[in-house]
């Protein structure tokens, strides 16, 4: 699998930029969930599958924003990258799904990391995942609404959930010290200059091709449009 660094100055007149990956049909958008889209599974071919029950975790409090879709794994190990994160850092997965960012970035980098999602399917996946990977001291994974997470721990949050949902996070991400990193798999987030993006190609969640992955970098203080 390939990547390519793609440098787009955010200082450049909007003329002379490409169009924005959002708005271009390359990118699939996971799907909005619905009543009965909160409980679908992930393609077989990607991630751990999700077993029948979510065990001791408390019933969903409400339906998720946007249903679960794994990042890839050379876009998870591109994220961590362009994040620059380091030890000492401590990393938040807003949406952890299976929790693969969360338990990438301890394993590799030995760092602590937390992650968040509304689903204890999710949850309970995610620290299964956590215990074969030998992490388990490290991370930690709460069953909570990321709109009601305190982020001003973090030094780098990963959010893959749509653009709208970035635009909501704002106000939280705004709280984050000065030199944290934001990266999105896909998805911009408007109203916010981001540094870079890069492309990275890897499959395709819904069809068994590959397509090119955006990864969006933003660092703290935000610089607002
Ligand atoms: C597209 S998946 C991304 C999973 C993971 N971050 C990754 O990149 O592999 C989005 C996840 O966000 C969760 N989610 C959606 N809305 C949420 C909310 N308001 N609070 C917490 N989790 C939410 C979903 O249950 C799903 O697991």
């Amino acid at each position: 699998m390939s990547i390519v660094a793609c440098s787009r100055d955010a200082r450049a007149p909007d003329g002379e930029r490409p169009a924005p990956p959002v708005a271009n049909a390359t990118a699939p958008e996971p799907r909005v969930s619905s009543d009965d889209a909160g409980s679908a599974e992930p393609p077989a071919t990607q991630g751990p599958v999700a077993s029948g029950d979510a065990g001791g975790e408390p019933p969903m409090e409400r339906v998720p924003d946007i249903e679960y879709v794994p990042t890839p794994q050379n876009v998870v190990d591109k994220m961590l990258e362009v994040a620059k994160v380091k030890k000492g850092d401590v990393l938040y997965d807003l949406g952890c799904g299976d929790g693969r960012i969360v338990v990438t970035a301890a394993k590799r980098l030995g760092i602590k990391a937390y992650g968040f999602d509304l689903d204890p399917q999710r949850i309970k996946e995610s620290r299964e995942n956590a215990k074969r990977a030998g992490v388990e001291h490290l991370v930690t994974f709460e069953q909570k609404d990321i709109f009601d997470v305190d982020l001003t721990p973090a030094m780098v949050v990963t959010l893959y959930l749509l653009p709208e949902l970035n635009v909501r996070l704002i106000p939280q991400l705004e709280k984050l010290k000065p030199g944290s990193r934001v990266v999105s798999h896909d998805f911009d987030m408007a109203g916010v200059t981001y540094e870079r993006y890069w492309t990275v190609i890897a499959r395709d969640h819904q069809t068994p091709r590959d397509r090119e992955h955006y990864v969006y970098l933003w660092k703290t203080p935000l610089r607002k449009k």
